[in-house]
């Protein structure tokens, strides 16, 4: 290959030296700063994990209640803003609505876009991870019709996030602490994942110095793609058209098909060959959440038992495909309420975080470059212009 390394997918190239996440794939690991993800998502909170994956150490609890509170403080957007909602189809895909509303945001705190002063690049994180909760749950309320609600300080990150999502003015919304700690559970899940298509195009977006907030409309826009975050829509939506377990050959019978571009949605990894640490902690909170709310879904006995059936074939043991994280994430975001088209919305609100704090990393570096691919060209060779009347 010449003077290059030919490496299509990037699958054997390291794009950047990180201290923040490590993944062993083998051995089914995720650490983030080094704690394990499933110490993290049992034992944190999402607003712990996003202090830790953005200033590298667990907070003290009173810069955890310095952070919590700073970034309370900028839940609030532009009022400005809603106007610019009212520009899209009602029936948008809310994953439109955010790329468009998020891109926005440059126009509107550029005051924050400061990339060389450090300071101004924590508050740009700041804003970004306080608002983007604010920015789905306005999307999901244009969708279906009700008026915006305003966030309220007094609540937790993802308490105010359901309110804002499920709430009405005309009455009270009461935070259920068990849809309030299955949310925080997903968020934490999602919060991060090493060099990731999204994050490495939020990096590859930064590395010329563009600001924050279009890097992360950048991301949401990698993001929105079935075979990254869209997986989980489309992995719940896969679930639901099976329907019933006995139906499951016929699709495991069309995944394995060469000619049938069917894939099952939620399964397998680019990483992770052995299992998704992430997908184990999904897997048993699906369960637990759906006893506590006394739903009985049956897309959970179908997910159990595709699993079960999948992880027995040789087509998948040989490929080394397991359920990934969003196999079992959109049983539980669909007893919380949520409509399919949230599901990435939601992704894209918990990778914020990653994506913040990857970018962070980035710029702080002296040694940063711009990133810049070379490719292998395949195209005809120098040759003569012809005169549009000869050729
Ligand atoms: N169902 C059936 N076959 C599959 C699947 C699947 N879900 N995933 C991979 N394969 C097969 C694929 O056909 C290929 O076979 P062969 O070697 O015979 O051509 C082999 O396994 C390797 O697949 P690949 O596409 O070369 O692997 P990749 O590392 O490029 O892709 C992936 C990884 C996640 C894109 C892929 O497994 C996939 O499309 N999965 C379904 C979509 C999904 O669940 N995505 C979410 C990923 S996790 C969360 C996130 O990152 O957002």
């Amino acid at each position: 290959t010449g003077a290059f390394t030919f490496d299509p997918g990037f699958t054997s190239t390291a794009s950047c030296e990180s201290n923040i996440t490590y993944i062993d794939g083998d051995e089914g690991v995720l650490l983030h700063r080094g704690y394990p993800i499933d110490q993290l998502a049992e034992k944190s909170s999402f607003m712990e994990v996003a202090y830790l994956l953005l200033n590298e150490e667990l907070p003290s609890k009173a810069e955890l209640e310095n952070f919590t509170y700073t970034i309370s403080r900028h839940t609030m957007l532009h009022e400005q803003l809603s106007t610019f909602y009212r520009g899209f189809r009602r029936d948008a895909h809310p994953m439109a609505i955010m790329c468009g509303v998020v891109g926005a945001l440059s126009a509107f705190y550029h005051d924050s876009t400061d990339i060389a002063d450090p300071h101004q690049r924590m508050i740009a994180s700041h804003r970004l991870i306080a608002k983007m909760p604010t920015i789905a749950a306005m999307a999901y309320k244009y969708s279906i019709g009700q008026p915006f609600l305003y966030p309220r300080n007094d609540l937790s990150y993802t308490g105010n996030f359901l309110r804002m999502t499920f709430g009405v003015p005309a009455e009270e919304y009461v935070v259920d602490p068990v849809i309030e700690d299955a949310m925080d559970k997903i968020f934490i899940l999602h919060a991060d994942h090493e060099q990731n298509a999204s994050t490495s195009t939020v990096r590859l977006a930064g590395s010329s110095g563009a600001n924050p907030f279009a890097c992360i409309a950048a991301g949401i826009a990698c993001l929105w793609g079935p075979a990254h975050g869209g997986a989980n829509e489309a992995a719940l939506n896969m679930l639901r058209e099976i329907g019933t377990p006995d139906r499951i050959p016929e699709y495991i019978a069309r995944a394995k098909n060469k000619d049938d571009p069917f894939r099952l949605m939620g399964f397998g990894h680019r990483v992770y060959k052995n299992f998704d640490p992430r997908a184990k902690v999904l897997s048993k909170a699906a369960g637990e959440v759906l006893d506590k709310l006394g739903r009985n879904d049956p897309v959970l006995d179908t997910a159990r038992e595709l699993e079960r059936i999948a992880l027995s074939d040789p087509y998948f043991i040989d490929k080394k495909l397991y359920p990934n994280v969003d196999f079992y994430s959109g049983v539980i975001l669909s007893a919380i309420g949520f409509p399919t088209t949230m599901f990435t919305v939601l992704f894209a609100l918990a990778r914020t975080v990653g994506w913040v704090a990857q970018w962070n990393e980035m710029i702080s570096d002296p040694e940063q470059k711009i990133g810049r691919p070379r490719q292998l060209y395949t195209g005809p060779a120098k040759r003569d212009y012809v005169a549009v009347g000869n050729r």
